[in-house]
């Protein structure tokens, strides 16, 4: 049987953004927080850079612009790139009210280490020292200490192992007024269907890089929410830039982990085997090139020497210094036999970001009534065809202030609707097999990797679109057959949005940013400023 809870806010999703919306708006709301898996296992908790933000007087507002305006490629919607960065001193302050310690600068005195300012760090595309971090494990820090606040505040119930399935609509006969009044939410630990009601409801589920073969992020970024919104009929925008982190370790025995780009932000040299330093004959900036320039100058050499890696390298750096800057990567790497203050690191590109998602509006508004997004699954206009390093967190902490003041203002009118159905199990039998799941989990994310990558080609997407289609009709019709489990329904989202990224590429005849299309190698002038958008066809909402 179905249990039913009903909340002022319900927000999907645990990282930053979530958690930031929750706080700000749980004195004067009942909220609930619902994560799929552990609380701290999205992809807040594994950011390692920073937080890009104005803390320098010799920095400006002006140059932090600029810079994400450039690494965007010309699609970068100006005024939310100015609302975010005004934004960012602010978004740093309260996260320190909440606990958060960031690194400081520190002098000796007397023989005593004195804290000075927050020490800041550059990344790839930022002309300034801007990248406030806590080591090399912020997002930890951020997580850490948002969930202690989450934890502690009576108005805020956080449920772990709870898995969204769908909204659920109100049924009002125009599509166009309908609104968002909860979602069906699967209780993974007990195996039941709950319903979630709720006067708003906040997708803050992450990003979908799951959808490749090799990715920095957590299992959880299976792009649940850009699914879920796309078939409650919200828009997606930009989906086909999909960022590659330039440097994950590569190691054939353990999965892949991110080495922060603060690395070469610090001093780090990219070599081949040889030792020679490639990146100079790819781009002025060296190995701080935005990031696509540098993962398709890695990817490029790889292929032409038929390489499985390239090398990153800080030995040259105070070994006292590596260590006291990146103590975690340090340590992983020693754990794996490499020392980075002594040898050169294997690393390989792999998907990190998801720089499109649902459009929404200043203040996280989807094209639903009462439905919100923020973070990494919105689109918001922040990040154009490149995100610039470290503007993530940053978003989600702007964009989680301004959803919480609009929500507390809509629901002081909004009624709960007390005419939910509950989930209808009786049509649907156990699984009789499971490899259909596992077998399209491994052949859509394969598939995705060799054919909608780095770099891309029209016959290869259209080869990506027809063995997205008929994976879609496969995981339909198990869908429509069998119980939900999680596996069939992180699947069910992977291949919409794989669909979405290939439709969306094939719509950009051009490479810009991140999309690099070898067979329209330039950037077409005519599509600056010019967003994919993607409708979904009308169909009834929620089941
Ligand atoms: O390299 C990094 O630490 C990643 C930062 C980011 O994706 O913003």
């Amino acid at each position: 049987m179905s249990k039913f809870h009903d909340f002022d806010v319900l927000v999907i999703g645990s990282g930053a953004a979530g958690l930031s919306l929750g706080l700000k708006v749980a004195n004067h709301a009942k909220v609930a927080i619902l994560s799929k898996n552990k609380l701290n296992e999205g992809s807040t908790s594994w950011a390692q850079g920073g937080i890009a933000a104005v803390l320098d007087n010799r920095d400006s507002t002006e140059s932090h612009i600029e810079d994400t305006m450039v690494a965007g490629a010309g699609l970068c919607h100006r005024d939310t790139v100015t609302f975010v960065v005004e934004n960012g001193h602010d978004a740093i302050d309260w996260l320190v009210d909440q606990g958060v310690s960031f690194t400081k600068e520190t002098t000796i005195k007397k023989d005593v280490f004195v804290d000075g300012d927050y020490h800041l760090t550059k990344e790839g595309g930022h002309s300034f020292r801007r990248v406030v971090h806590a080591t090399d494990a912020t997002g930890q820090e951020v997580q850490q200490s948002l969930e202690t606040q989450a934890r502690n505040h009576p108005n805020i119930t956080l449920f772990e192992n709870h898995m969204t399935v769908d909204l659920i609509g109100d049924q009002h006969p125009d599509a166009a007024k309908r609104r968002c009044v909860g979602a069906y939410v699967l209780d993974t630990k007990n195996n039941r269907m709950d319903v979630f009601r709720a006067k708003t409801t906040v997708l803050a589920t992450g990003g979908a890089s799951r959808v490749y073969l090799y990715t920095s992020n957590p299992d959880g970024s299976t792009g649940d929410g850009i699914a879920m919104a796309w078939r409650f009929g919200c828009r997606v925008a930009n989906m086909e830039f999909n960022q590659f982190h330039p440097t994950c370790l590569y190691h054939p025995e353990t999965r892949t982990f991110l080495l922060t780009e603060a690395l070469r932000g610090e001093g780090a040299y990219l070599r081949l085997p040889d030792g020679e330093r490639f990146m100079k004959r790819f781009d002025e900036r060296l190995e701080l090139a935005p990031r696509d320039i540098v993962a398709r100058a890695i990817d490029h050499e790889m292929k032409r020497l038929g390489l499985d890696c390239v090398y990153l390298d800080i030995s040259h750096k105070d070994a006292g210094f590596i260590q006291e800057h990146f103590p975690t990567i340090y340590k992983r790497c020693l754990e794996l036999g490499y020392d980075l203050t002594k040898q050169p690191i294997p690393v390989v590109p792999a998907a990190h970001y998801t720089c499109g998602g649902i459009m929404t509006g200043p203040a996280g508004q989807t094209d639903v009534a009462n439905l919100f997004a923020i973070g990494e699954v919105a689109h918001t206009g922040l990040h154009g065809a490149n995100r610039m390093a470290s503007n993530s967190l940053l978003e989600c902490l702007v964009y989680g202030h301004e959803a919480a003041k609009e929500i507390l203002s809509l629901i002081k009118t909004e009624k709960l609707f007390d005419n939910i159905r509950p989930w209808d199990a009786s049509r649907v039998m156990d699984s009789d097999e499971d490899v259909v799941i596992s077998h399209n989990w491994n052949e859509l994310r394969h598939f995705m990797w060799d054919y909608v990558g780095i770099v891309r080609t029209t016959r290869r997407l259209e080869r990506a679109a027809r063995r997205a289609d008929m994976l879609a009709g496969e995981i339909r019709e198990y869908y429509s057959h069998f119980r939900v489990t999680p596996d069939l329904l992180e699947l069910r989202n992977l291949v919409v949005v794989a669909d979405l990224i290939i439709r969306s590429a094939l719509l950009r005849t051009e490479s810009r940013g991140l999309h690099y299309m070898l067979d329209y190698p330039e950037t077409d002038p005519v599509m600056d400023g010019r967003d994919t958008i993607l409708r979904p066809p009308r169909r009834p909402l929620a089941k």
